[in-house]
């Protein structure tokens, strides 16, 4: 494991416990879950994950036949989808970076009494999972802007893949990540209300893949500042995460360098316009997901 991701890795085991406590707070966290209605559910858990009707149809086409399939799901953080897979008759490999965050995910699969294999590891280098190994992969709701290579583990996202197995991913809209007032490095409270949160300022060019740099509180995990790149005091301190951002240009050619034919890409509109007003990121979108399916 490179040294950015083995302090990203420290960085998500100090914030499992309040990513946990996020995610108790808004509600059931296990919706993607359920019988007799599962396979609803679990397109419910996809159609929340923003993505739009048509890519909802091409996951409904395939995991209509995901029962006994193999599904792995990458940087599983809240596990919710590999809780709706599993819960959808897959046989689910979820793989994380952080045990602590593992651990939460394996407490709330014996309470839906899910059977889920968890695996904690890079998934940018995963040499025990087999090739070919994987019908269905997803990596949902914010994991690439972790990982230093998007190259190498896009690549090994299709490694693990039969040809024709599919890959669907959910990411922070690229346009949205280098503002210094926007929530998703300094906490998700920072960007309203915040002194200057009215004013987005860059703390870097939309071209500037990185690694860029932020202090975290190390009891929470939560992002405090960004560390500017002269900052010799903080630069690569111990409780620094490193981030990366990739271009939209950058999450297609890695697909496609990867050998996936590209499905279905959609930019997500932000959807609660009068809480983004006051910085003007509701002119801006928020996600960007992808369908793409492994070339025969
Ligand atoms: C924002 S969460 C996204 C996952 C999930 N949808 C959620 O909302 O909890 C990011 C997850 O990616 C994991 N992660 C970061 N870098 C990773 C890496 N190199 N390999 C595997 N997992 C990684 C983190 O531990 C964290 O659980």
């Amino acid at each position: 494991m490179n040294k950015m991701h083995e302090s990203n890795h420290k960085k998500w085991n100090a914030a499992a416990p309040r990513w946990k406590a996020r995610r108790d707070s808004k509600g059931p966290w296990h919706r993607g879950h359920l019988v007799p209605e599962r396979v609803e559910k679990a397109l419910e858990y996809w159609r929340e994950n923003a993505l739009t009707e048509q890519g909802v149809a091409h996951i409904a086409q395939h995991l209509g036949s995901l029962e006994g399939k193999n599904a792995v799901v990458l940087g599983s953080g809240d596990n919710f989808a590999a809780f709706a897979l599993a819960s959808m008759g897959a046989t689910v490999t979820s793989v994380d970076i952080s045990e602590r965050q593992l651990e939460i995910a394996a407490e709330r699969a014996k309470d839906l009494g899910l059977e889920i294999t968890f695996h904690q590891g890079d998934i940018s280098d995963l040499p025990t999972l087999p090739d070919g190994g994987y019908h269905f992969a997803c990596s949902v709701g914010v994991v690439a802007i972790w990982i230093s290579d998007l190259w190498q583990y896009y690549a090994e996202a299709s490694r693990l893949l039969t040809p024709g197995g599919l890959f669907v991913v959910s990411e922070v809209h690229p346009v949205r990540q280098m503002w210094s007032n926007c929530e998703y490095f300094i906490g998700e409270d920072a960007m309203v209300g915040k002194e200057g949160g009215n004013t987005p300022e860059a703390d870097f060019f939309y071209f500037d893949r990185g690694p860029h740099q932020y202090l975290y509180n190390p009891e929470t995990g939560a992002a405090t500042e960004f560390v500017d790149p002269e900052d010799e005091e903080n630069r690569d301190a111990e409780n620094v995460q490193y981030i990366f951002q990739w271009t939209v240009s950058d999450y297609l050619m890695a697909m496609i360098d990867a050998g996936f034919e590209i499905l279905h890409v959609w930019e997500e509109p932000t959807k609660n316009h009068d809480r983004w007003r006051q910085n003007c990121f509701h002119a801006l979108p928020n996600g960007f997901r992808m369908v793409c399916k492994k070339k025969q």
